[in-house]
């Protein structure tokens, strides 16, 4: 599998903490079946004040790290960037990098409050030349009450990431509903694991792909956790899934089919599935 939204590089935002931790968290998304991964530290104004350039050396100190303990992932560069007025100058600058160098980046919106013109800000980012992926709309608690703004941003050609965790229930219950309507929908475009730790937020994205495969089958999930990470990462065009697709993998005529599932997966299928990719 492909993550590509991780806080795995060390004491440079909320995610790993030190060098030992990040090496752990890599250990546990190869045990996991995770094979590359994006390191992508918050960009955010007065609080993570990352840039292209360090994290892009950052990014090659770890996988050096990484290679002479005998870990094999391949980690490529990216961020989670919080939103400013100048964005699209920021990408096109590198301050703000996409990931791995491609038109996709991480677009992290406000977790409390919808911003004013937001789709018309994204909009914007797109007439420029870049596909942003929002992180993780299922977990920002204004999302319920402006469901429509998903749907407008999603058929402009924003891609929809969800967060694994989501799916099996450790961001609660309005998250893991918000998962289930978006993917009952047809409109997931990729999963990422958005580790931040190794307790608590892991770099662990099996769960979730084996409650997708339960439910909606095994290609639904190559799709999410496997192919379109992989397409994003060689910058080829991907449409969003929701804009191409309505109702693919038919959750909406199984409303209560990912729940009922999920608890069967977390006793059948944790630790003995890996997933290539
Ligand atoms: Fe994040």
């Amino acid at each position: 599998m492909i993550d590509l939204h991780t806080h795995i590089l060390p004491a440079c935002d909320d995610g790993s903490p030190d060098l030992a931790t990040s090496i752990a968290m890599a250990r546990m998304a190869v045990a996991d079946g995770i094979r590359v991964m994006a390191c992508t530290p918050h960009i955010m104004p007065g609080l993570y004040h990352n840039d292209g350039e360090g994290i892009s050396r950052r990014t090659d100190a770890l996988q050096a790290a990484l290679d002479e303990a005998g870990v094999d992932l391949r980690l490529v560069t990216g961020a989670d960037i919080h939103i400013v007025p100048d964005l699209a100058q920021k990408l096109t600058t590198g301050f703000a990098p996409t990931l791995a160098g491609t038109r996709y980046f991480l677009l992290e919106p406000p977790h409390h409050v919808l911003p004013p013109r937001f789709a018309e800000f994204v909009q914007k980012l797109i007439s420029a030349g870049y596909t942003p992926i929002l992180t993780h709309p299922e977990r920002l608690t204004w999302m319920q009450a402006h469901y429509g703004i998903l749907e407008r941003v999603n058929a402009m050609g924003a891609l929809l990431q969800i967060t694994a965790g989501s799916v099996t229930g450790n961001f609660g219950a309005s998250a893991q509903k918000l998962a289930e309507r978006m993917l009952g929908e047809g409109r997931v475009d990729l999963f990422a694991s958005d580790a931040h730790n190794l307790k608590g937020r892991p770099p662990v994205l099996s769960r979730a792909f084996a409650a997708v495969e339960a439910s909606l089958g095994l290609a639904e999930a190559n799709r999410m956790f496997v192919e379109t990470p992989g397409r994003i990462l060689a910058n080829e065009r991907v449409e969003p899934v929701g804009q191409t697709q309505s109702g693919r993998g038919s959750m909406q005529k199984r409303p209560s089919g990912l729940r009922r599932l999920l608890g069967n997966s977390m006793r059948h299928f944790l630790g003995d599935r890996r997933h290539e990719g």
